[in-house]
């Protein structure tokens, strides 16, 4: 392309910024017009790869501020209201509230019974779970979730989230509703990276950030939520595979 081509961009950029460099904007030129439009969904398809390669995969602004806004005004109104119970550890029989190990408050969703505002969540999750079934092969089945409330000075251990037993959960997925949050805050989620050495490997601590989603592979990875401050939100699911019997 001739250089002298596009004198008014260049005379207006360099006269803008001086720090632009012309040849870097003569090559961001020839090259802009040859980069299709990046659609959202192929955007999304290529983060969710990651999972093949790293078992977990953090996608900043699955929803958007407007959509989470309604979610974490919804558990507001639902932690007023009672409407959530402390969570449990272990199921059926061996089902047990332990608050030295998790503190937060939960409300199942009903997917034949979802607010407004869930079910812009559930219709991306399962976009979610349709794009995982086709580029991985996971065989995902169905998505199970819950609104989650950490009170302050709340907290969840060192935990896997697959039960004993069975593998039905395949991924786990947490979707972050809390605004402005400070690192002073505490309540990061801890993700042990390693998967053999578990707790006593390396971690990476990410940050509760709105619409923030956080995927791993539930039977992997060994994870906690950090002590909070103060109130932390957030939408907590699972994808699930065919139920394994031993
Ligand atoms: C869970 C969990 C992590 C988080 O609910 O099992 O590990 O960051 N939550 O909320
Ligand atoms: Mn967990």
């Amino acid at each position: 392309m001739e250089e002298n081509s596009y004198p008014s961009f260049r005379a207006i950029h360099s006269v803008a910024n001086p720090l632009f460099r012309d040849d870097l904007i003569l090559i961001a030129i020839e090259i802009l017009p040859l980069v299709p439009p990046v659609d959202p969904g192929v955007l999304l398809e290529n983060l969710l790869r990651g999972l093949a390669e790293t078992g977990y995969v953090i996608i900043p602004r699955f929803l958007k501020l407007s959509d989470t806004r309604k979610l974490i005004a919804e558990c507001v109104a639902r932690v007023k209201e009672g409407d959530l119970r402390p969570a449990a550890i272990g199921r059926g029989a061996g089902k047990n509230i332990l608050p030295e190990i998790r503190t937060d408050n939960i409300h199942w969703l009903e997917s034949h019974d979802l607010s407004e505002s869930q079910t812009v969540y559930w219709d991306k999750m399962e976009d979610v779970r349709t794009r995982l079934n086709r580029s991985l092969f996971l065989g995902l089945i169905e998505l199970e979730a819950h609104l989650a409330c950490f009170a302050p000075g709340g907290y969840y251990k060192p935990h896997l989230d697959c039960h004993k037993k069975t593998q039905s959960r395949i991924l786990s997925a947490i979707l972050y509703l809390d605004e402005d949050w400070v690192e002073s805050d505490g309540g990061q989620l801890r993700l042990y990276t390693d998967n053999i050495n578990g707790v006593k490997g390396p971690s990476i601590d990410i940050f509760p950030e709105p619409g923030k989603l956080v995927i791993f592979v539930s039977a992997e990875f060994w994870h906690e939520v950090r002590k909070s401050s103060r109130f932390r939100h957030s939408l907590t699911g699972w994808f699930r595979g065919r139920e394994l019997m031993n």
